[in-house]
């Protein structure tokens, strides 16, 4: 994906995030369906060094591939899981967690319920825009590199951004950020960041959008 341009524009969309609302040093961030790390190509260490990272995705051999790209990164401290996002069997939880390009692969729904509870704070997401005739996650005149070549054997299916929006909130998640970067093939990568509502007494809902979620990190 890095000579469409798409690997750099999520790296960026994800370093923005991270600017905007780092989780506390030390805590836990969750990449499902990591893939083969392409974005790590355009990604600081630093970055992500704080923190425990924890890459899951449903195909080892794209999660060996991550593993040699990150073997010069001496500065992360992560682990490698297969896991499906449809049926998660990861038992933590994570300050964030995070699915770029993922969502387009699976049964959306019950993925970004299984975002939601395996999340402690926050949820962010990247998914992609195609100009208005086209609903395909890749153009048909656009070649098919790397893990994209999957592509030829299951189409991907674009997710609508407001459907979304819904789908988080039914989940007790807020937007509170969106991001979009233009990629080659009049694409767009939109970066949406959610944030878990507090539940807490006496807090109408109104104020407890303005509250910071006091829920401590368990589990991890
Ligand atoms: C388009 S790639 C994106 C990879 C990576 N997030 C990136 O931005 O480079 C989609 C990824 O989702 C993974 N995937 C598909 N279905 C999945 C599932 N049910 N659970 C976990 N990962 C899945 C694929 O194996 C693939 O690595």
């Amino acid at each position: 994906m890095s000579q469409v341009g798409q690997a750099q524009a999520n790296a960026q969309l994800l370093v923005d995030w991270l600017r905007s609302n780092p989780p506390r040093p030390g805590s836990s961030i969750l990449f499902a369906g990591a893939g083969t790390g392409q974005m790590f190509d355009f990604l600081s260490p630093e970055v992500l060094s704080p923190y425990r990272i924890t890459f899951a995705d449903i195909n080892l051999d794209y999660l060996n591939l991550l593993e040699s790209r990150l073997k010069s990164k001496t500065q992360l401290r992560y682990e490698i899981v297969v896991d499906n996002i449809e049926r998660p069997q990861l038992s933590a939880r994570y300050a964030l967690a995070v699915a770029i390009l993922v969502l387009e692969h699976v049964d959306w729904q019950v993925a970004v319920a299984a975002l939601c509870a395996l999340s402690l704070e926050n949820v962010f997401v990247v998914i992609q825009e195609n100009p208005p005739e086209s609903t395909m996650a890749v153009g048909e005149s656009q070649p098919l590199i790397g893990t994209m070549s999957v592509f030829r054997e299951v189409h991907p299916i674009l997710v609508n951004k407001e459907e979304l929006v819904q789908e988080f909130s039914h989940h007790g998640f807020r937007l509170v950020s969106s991001c979009v970067k233009r990629v080659r093939y009049e694409k767009k990568m939109v970066g949406l960041g959610f944030a878990k509502n507090c539940r807490m007494q006496g807090s109408t809902p109104e104020r407890r959008n303005e509250l910071k979620c006091a829920e401590t990190e368990s589990g991890t």
